[in-house]
């Protein structure tokens, strides 16, 4: 054989090789679309029931870890469970969150539950963030007066990137901030106050993602292979985090968890955050008189319910916690932003040229539903 024929045939099979690998990689995100909504195996189950919850699990939480179960206690009665599995202790170690975005769940519930023709009543049953009951909710069929437009709550979703630094239309501030003006703040980007937050941001996330026990979790929420996505349903994809293209490929098929521990890994994260902060209208935060359980499930609906009224206005909203979950960042905070009160959310808000469709997963109800 001669040197050309060896050459063309030693890379013609290294081609077909790569050609056969990448044919039998994981080439694509599973996304939300990709999932149809399993119907429930109990049999006392209502088919209304597997919708509502079904919606209201598409609530948000931090890395999306889904921190609620469900007790069945009969149809249309439940208890709303705080599910500690789904805890995450490095960046939330009093649960703030976790109740936080449980609020978040129940607002769904609630707008749901409207729409098909029901009322919700609730009673609360935790005292404290950890414990396990969170609260009972029965549903009442009512003549349905105000049903809520549940394809908002279908299509709401986190958006990371690519905001428009426009400055927030005066109507849309208006819609947005008017029927809790006392709970929800706007900083414009532009301001003193927003360059402190978007300056704090970068500070925080610095210090988070060099704090190994937050990576460790970080890593631990991300699902990198189709296969795992497929298997938990929850925790961060490629996708949601918004690694398109030949970097999320990559990703999907040479990277694990050690990867996430790396400087580049981290190095590269907090490239992202420092694009992103540099790209919005303003903030907004949101706050809270006070820390009990009550308080801040009426904080997290609240966030819920302004979270609903954003892609109609074009606006995408990221929530960006780390300067809360930085003690010694957290510590400024207040004075420099002038805001006495508690603050439990900063969100990122900016207007979008084109509005993605969610993609982020959940887990089918039968998965957090308790008999
Ligand atoms: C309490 C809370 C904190 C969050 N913190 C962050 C954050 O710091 N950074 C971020 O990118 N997303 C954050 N998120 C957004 C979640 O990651 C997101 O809701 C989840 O991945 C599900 O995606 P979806 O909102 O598109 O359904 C947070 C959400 C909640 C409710």
């Amino acid at each position: 054989m001669n040197r050309t024929k060896f050459i063309g045939i030693a890379g013609g099979s290294i081609i077909a090789t790569v050609l056969t690998s990448y044919l039998f990689s994981d080439k694509s995100n599973l996304l939300r679309k990709d999932l149809k909504l399993i119907s429930s195996n109990n049999a006392t189950f209502k088919v209304d029931e597997n919708e509502i919850l079904h919606l209201a699990s598409l609530a948000p939480s931090g890395h999306n870890a889904q921190p609620w179960f469900v007790q069945y206690l009969e149809p249309y009665n439940w208890i709303i469970g705080n599910d500690k599995s789904k805890w995450l202790p490095a960046v939330d170690p009093t649960q703030r969150e976790t109740i936080l975005s449980i609020g978040a769940f129940i607002q769904n519930l609630e707008y749901a539950a409207s729409t098909f023709g029901y009322i919700c009543h609730w009673t609360l049953l935790a005292k404290t963030n950890q414990d396990e009951q969170v609260v009972q909710v029965k549903l009442n069929k009512i003549e349905s007066k105000n049903p809520f437009d549940i394809s908002k709550i279908r299509t709401r979703r986190t958006v990371r990137s690519n905001f428009l630094n426009d400055e927030l239309k005066t109507e849309d501030l208006q819609y947005l901030t008017s029927s809790e003006p006392e709970f929800i703040h706007y900083l414009p980007a532009i301001g003193k106050e927003g360059r402190f937050i978007s300056d704090q941001t970068m500070v925080a996330n610095r210090l988070q993602t060099y704090r190994d026990p937050a990576q460790q979790e970080l890593s631990d929420w991300i699902r990198f292979s189709t296969k795992d996505t497929d298997k938990y349903r929850d925790g961060l994809t490629t996708a949601s985090m918004e690694i398109e293209g030949f970097s999320g490929w990559v990703v999907r098929n040479f990277y694990n968890k050690d990867n996430v521990m790396k400087k580049d890994f981290r190095e590269v994260g907090l490239d992202k955050v420092k694009q992103q902060v540099s790209e919005s209208a303003g903030w907004i935060l949101i706050t809270s008189k006070d820390n009990l359980v009550a308080t801040l499930l009426e904080t997290g609906r609240r966030m819920q319910r302004l979270f609903l009224k954003v892609r109609e206005k074009n606006i995408a909203i990221h929530p960006m916690t780390q300067i809360l979950e930085e003690p010694s960042i957290q510590q400024q905070l207040n004075q420099a932003v002038g805001i006495s009160e508690n603050i439990q959310f900063i969100l990122r808000l900016g207007y979008l040229k084109d509005y993605p469709k969610p993609v982020s997963l959940r887990r089918p109800v039968d998965w957090f539903v308790r008999s």
